[in-house]
């Protein structure tokens, strides 16, 4: 493990970067400009995207759960979501900025995205971009629809029912792979890494994590905390740390970063995000 020190949009950043193949063009935590979406030079091809499609000691679930994932739960949760939008809108700012955003083309897709406050952010800030939230849950559709409406960004937005271990995606379909806040809720985090490196195109990113968006000011950070609007059960951010380092050593991935914020004040933990190229 390596610790490199680096200040984005005002924030100084503790990065961690897991010692693999960084001899190979990985995104140097220093440089001045980083890689944008397709950019960078490719990772050694070491299985096929099919090969990567079935781990099948993994149960998939191919078609909705209605009994497991209903309405209830995801009007609970909408209502989470609707009291904390500074994460969704810091998050976005932090992703518009880092892949180049505002006016590239593309397609993204948000992997348990519940009610879609991410992509809804995102789809404002990004006019050539198709975002689609997808969730094991079908019942967050209506309220994305009608956030959408009232947004008024329907036409360039979609809700997808996906497992995250076995994506409703053909191979390399999308220029973007995000998740916040659902890795820990999926049956394999190792099948689910691998289904967004299956749906990434070449050249496109993932970004995977959960917690606070890297760049977040502190103080926004300490108010969400007091008021009980985030913080979530305790988890090892330093052991989902290793974890996303084996899996892309497991898959050849030379272009990735592991990104812990370290705040100030112990108590405002950021979480843990993985940032990597296909
Ligand atoms: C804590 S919520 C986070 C929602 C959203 N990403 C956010 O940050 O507000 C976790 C989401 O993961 C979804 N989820 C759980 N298991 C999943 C799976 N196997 N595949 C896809 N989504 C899943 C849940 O339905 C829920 O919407």
């Amino acid at each position: 493990m390596n610790l490199f020190q680096r200040v984005r949009g005002g924030a100084t950043l503790l990065l961690t970067v897991a010692g693999v193949g960084l001899g190979h063009g990985c995104r140097n935590a220093n440089s001045a400009s980083p890689p944008r979406l397709g950019e960078g030079a490719r990772p050694p091809v070491v299985a096929t995207v099919d090969e990567h499609r079935q781990d099948t000691s993994v149960s998939m679930l191919q078609h909705p759960d209605y009994q497991h994932f209903g309405e209830a739960g995801a009007v609970r949760f909408n209502q989470v979501a609707k009291s904390r939008p500074i994460i969704y809108k810091r998050l976005a700012e932090y992703l518009v900025d880092r892949f180049d955003l505002s006016t590239r083309p593309g397609i993204g897709i948000d992997i348990g995205g519940g009610p879609g406050d991410l992509v809804l952010e995102l789809t404002a800030r990004s006019e050539q971009f198709y975002w689609i939230s997808s969730d094991i849950n079908t019942w967050y559709a209506r309220s994305f629809a009608e956030d959408a409406l009232k947004r008024g960004v329907l036409q360039r937005t979609g809700f997808v029912f996906a497992n995250a271990c076995d994506l409703p995606f053909k191979s390399s379909y999308a220029d973007l792979v995000l998740s916040r806040g659902a890795y820990q809720f999926w049956p394999s985090l190792e099948q689910g890494v691998k289904e967004i490196y299956r749906v990434l195109r070449p050249g496109g990113w993932a970004f995977i994590g959960r917690g606070f968006p890297p760049t977040m000011p502190e103080e926004e950070v300490r108010a969400l905390l007091e008021k009980k609007l985030a913080g979530g059960p305790t988890y090892d951010p330093a052991a989902d740390a290793d974890r996303f380092g084996a899996i892309m050593e497991s898959l050849a991935v030379s272009h990735f970063e592991i990104i812990r914020h370290q705040s100030q004040d112990p108590a405002a933990r950021y979480g843990v995000w993985l940032c990597f190229q296909r």
